[in-house]
C-alpha cells in the first residue's frame, strides 16, 4: 500500500506575521545559553553535514544539530526543563516540587532538572508510556503517576494536582492565563540556535534555505521560528513542521483556522510527538511562521532512524529515536513521495537546497530502538 502523507502549504504572502510581543521580549532578552554552558558536562552538541545521505535525497547540503547525547538525557528537551527551573527559582528561592506531564522525554528533563536543584519532581505520564520511559524519569529521581488516559489527559491531571498541593507546574504547553513558563522553556531552547551562531549562522546570510521541525505541541517549533524571525527577519529560511499521520494537531489548527485538538486515532511510534492539541502560545507564532505544515505515515520516521544509523558511506553514523528522526522523516517524504511533488516544488525544495535538520533524541527507548532499525518499511 502506498504511504500517504498530508499537508498545508501556507500562503507566501503573510503580512500579519508578527511574534507575540509579551514572548518575544522574554526570548530576545534571555540568555539560556550562559546558564547552560555552567551546568556540569555541558558542551555544545555537533553540527554535521551528511553530504552522502544529501546526494541520495536529491538536495545540495544536509546539515544534522544532534542533539543526542545532551547532557547525557539523551534529548533536547533538557534545556527548556532546566532554565524553566532556575528562572523560577532565581525569583522564588526556597524548597518546591515541580510538577509536569510528558510524553517521556520532558519528564524526565523535568526530574533531571529539578534533581539539580535539590528539588522535588512528580511526573504525570499516560499509560501506555514505555517502560523505559518510566525508568529514565526514575532515575532521575522522580515520583511517577501513571494517569489512565493520553497525553492531554496527563496534561489536565497534572494542573489539577498542581493546583490542590501547590506544585510548580513545568508544562512544555501553554493556555489561556499560562504562558509564563512556557515562555521560559521556550527561551531554554534557544541554547541550541545560540550554539549555531557559532557552527552555522556566522554571517547575514543563514547559509541554509530549509529548517525542518518534528513537533508536538509546537513550542520548540516555535522556539526555533523566534530565533530566525528575530536574526533574519528579511531572508528567514523556509519552515516545514512534521508530524506524526495520526497526530496532527498543527496541520489539524491551521485547517480550521484556530487551536484544533488531532482527528487522528494518535497511534503512532512518535511517541515524542504524540500530543492532541498545540499550545497556545506556540500556535500564534507558527500559524503564521510556518510555511510548510507536513504529517508523514511512521514509516517515513523509521526510514529516516535507518538513514543515521546506518550511515552512507564515509557519512557519520547519528542515533535517533522515532520522534528524533521525524525531521529527516518529512525531507524523505517530500524527497519520494510522489504525491508531494507539486508541493516539493511550489516551496522550491530542489537540487540545490541547503537544508538543516535537527535530531532531538537519541535512544530513549533501547527496546524499540532495536527493533524499528531492522524493521521492514513501504519506504
Ligand atoms: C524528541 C522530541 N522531538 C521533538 C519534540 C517536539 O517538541 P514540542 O512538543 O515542543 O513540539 C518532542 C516533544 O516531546 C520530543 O520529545
Amino acid at each position: 500500500m502506498p504511504l500517504i502523507c498530508t499537508y498545508y502549504l501556507n500562503p507566501k504572502e503573510r503580512p500579519g506575521f508578527m511574534l507575540d510581543r509579551k514572548f518575544n521580549k522574554v526570548f530576545k532578552n534571555e540568555d539560556p545559553l550562559a546558564y547552560h554552558s555552567k551546568i556540569r558536562r555541558y558542551e555544545p552538541t555537533p553540527l554535521i553535514s551528511l553530504s552522502r545521505l544529501a546526494k541520495s535525497l536529491e538536495i545540495k547540503e544536509l546539515y544534522v544539530k544532534d542533539e543526542s547525547r545532551r547532557f547525557r538525557q539523551h534529548n533536547f528537551k533538557t534545556l527548556g526543563a532546566s532554565f524553566a527551573i532556575h528562572k523560577f527559582l532565581e525569583a522564588n528561592p526556597g524548597k518546591h516540587t515541580f510538577c509536569t506531564a510528558t510524553d517521556g522525554n520532558h519528564g524526565r528533563s523535568v526530574a533531571w532538572a529539578a534533581k539539580m536543584k535539590r528539588q522535588k519532581a512528580v511526573i504525570f505520564i499516560p499509560v501506555n508510556t514505555a517502560l523505559s520511559r518510566i525508568k529514565n524519569i526514575k532515575k532521575q529521581r522522580g515520583k511517577v503517576i501513571i494517569v489512565d488516559g493520553d497525553y492531554d489527559a496527563a496534561v489536565l491531571r497534572a494542573r489539577e494536582e498542581a493546583e490542590k498541593n501547590g506544585y510548580i507546574l513545568i508544562q512544555d504547553t501553554s493556555w489561556e492565563g499560562y504562558t509564563e513558563i512556557p515562555t521560559l522553556i521556550a527561551a531554554g531552547y534557544k541554547t541550541m540556535m545560540m550554539e549555531l551562531d557559532e557552527l552555522l549562522h556566522t554571517s547575514k546570510e543563514p547559509l541554509i534555505d530549509f529548517v525542518f521541525l518534528q513537533s508536538g505541541v509546537g513550542t520548540w517549533a516555535s522556539s526555533v521560528v523566534a530565533y530566525y524571525r528575530n536574526k533574519y527577519p528579511r531572508n528567514m529560511p523556509k519552515i516545514i513542521t512534521v508530524e506524526p499521520m495520526e497526530s496532527d494537531s498543527l496541520l489539524e489548527s491551521i485547517r480550521q483556522k484556530g487551536l484544533s485538538k488531532t482527528k487522528g486515532s494518535q497511534q503512532t511510534l512518535m511517541s515524542g510527538l504524540n500530543c492532541g492539541t498545540p499550545s497556545y502560545l506556540a500556535w500564534k507564532i507558527l500559524k503564521d511562521g510556518v510555511d510548510l505544515f507536513l504529517a508523514i505515515p511512521d514509516d517515513y520516521a523509521i526510514k529516516a532512524m535507518q538513514n543515521l544509523y546506518f550511515p552512507f558511506k564515509n557519512d557519520r553514523q547519528i542515533f535517533a529515536g522515532e520522534s528524533g528522526a521525524a525531521g529527516l522523516g518529512g525531507l524523505t517524504a517530500l524527497a519520494f513521495d510522489e504525491s508531494l511533488e507539486k508541493v516539493k516544488k511550489e516551496i522550491g525544495l530542489n537540487r540545490q537546497s541547503r537544508v538543516l535538520i535537527f535530531n532531538t533524541e537519541g535512544v530513549t527507548n533501547p527496546e524499540m530502538f532495536e527493533e524499528l532499525i531492522i524493521r521492514e518499511t513501504e519506504v
